[in-house]
């Protein structure tokens, strides 16, 4: 009997030594086998007190063998396979073939003018501020002095949402950036020093120079006697910026709601240095943004005092800054996202 249960286990080490598993699984099936928690090993363990006392000691030993036989034909089992799948992979690597090419993408002109304006104006402090493009009316018109029987309501034709007619508690796309003026004046005590860039619509006909949406970037700046010439001083900054050391500029009187004394404000044309070209229409000025200081009606609806505070605001459009900076004669393209568009503006970043 005992006899029987010693030859067991040398029957199992001889098994267990001779072990050849093709592949990893068959490997694992070996590793269940001899060293999982239901192992082949236990049962015979067990049967330790069915063998005589002066050789359990004897028996415990060879069972013992078993295990390390089995703990070190898996290790051995183990390293063989790796090394032989490295084998395999090492005869199925082309080191000569050649790469794969890495495809870029590019910045999209719009996104790449809009960050140019952007870091220009984060350089002297400026924060970026945003707002949703959904936007209710009080945000967009009634805070910005533009009550719902004001004329200036008629320059932009509004997308209203599903339900909605035009007036107070109305949802709307919104048609400018300076929605984010109310929000930011709303939400923080002065000094303001903000930069807003985002996309706008108005509900206008889609041609090669005007589309229903486009993108704008907004300036607030408020503060105790902040002035119109610092205004002009910022601008002229930036104009600097954009478009080189030597452009100049003139702020030409207009109107906004929002803002008063307005005025809009045209570069020296930097592509035909001010001489006259097509893209100046031959005046040797371009026009690039609205701006004026903040009405002190919106400050006061929006809960700044504007007996201590004064500030300025500026408005630009980033299209047809994109479509100067980058020869773009037609606004769409920017919107139709075809590549063969899109990757002539590889190398801008
Ligand atoms: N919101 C104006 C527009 O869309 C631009 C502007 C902004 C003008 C801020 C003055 C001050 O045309």
């Amino acid at each position: 009997m005992a006899e029987q249960l010693f030859d067991k286990v040398r029957a199992m080490i001889t098994a267990i030594q001779s072990a050849a598993p093709a592949n990893a699984e068959e490997l694992e099936q070996f590793r269940i086998r001899y060293l999982g928690s239901k192992n082949e090993l236990k049962p015979l363990m067990g049967e330790i007190r069915n063998i005589v006392n002066e050789r359990k000691k004897e028996f415990g030993q060879l069972v013992n063998e078993a295990k390390q036989a089995a703990e070190a034909k898996l290790e051995e089992l183990r390293a063989q396979l790796d090394g032989s799948a490295v084998a395999v992979a090492a005869t199925e690597l082309d080191l000569s073939a050649p790469g794969e090419p890495l495809v870029l993408g590019s910045r999209h002109p719009i996104a790449a003018t809009m960050n140019r304006i952007v870091g220009i104006f984060e350089r002297i402090g400026f924060v970026v501020a945003e707002g949703p493009e959904i936007e209710d009316d009080w945000h967009n018109f009634t805070a910005l002095n533009t009550p719902e029987d004001h004329p200036a309501r008629d320059m932009q034709d509004t997308y209203y949402l599903k339900g909605y007619e035009p007036g107070a508690g109305a949802q709307l796309l919104r048609t400018h950036t300076s929605s984010v003026q109310a929000r930011t004046m709303k939400s923080t005590p002065p000094p303001i020093r903000i930069i807003a860039p985002g996309r706008v619509y108005r509900n206008e006909t889609i041609s090669a120079r005007s589309h229903a949406q486009f993108h704008q970037v907004e300036g607030l700046y408020i503060d105790e006697k902040v002035s119109f010439a610092d205004m002009q001083q910022t601008l002229f900054y930036f104009a600097r910026e954009m478009y080189g050391a030597n452009t100049r500029i003139r702020l030409r009187p207009s109107y906004f709601p929002f803002t008063e004394p307005s005025a809009e404000m045209d570069v020296s044309c930097f592509i035909c240095n001010a001489e006259g070209c097509n893209i100046c229409k031959y005046t040797g000025w371009v026009e690039i943004l609205g701006c004026g200081m903040v009405d002190p009606n919106v400050l006061e609806e929006c809960g700044i005092d504007s007996e201590k505070y004064t500030g300025f605001a500026f408005g630009m459009g980033i299209e047809r800054q994109a479509m100067m900076l980058y020869n773009i004669t037609d606004i769409r393209l920017m919107f139709e996202n075809d590549v063969r568009f899109l990757k002539q503006f590889n190398s801008v970043i």
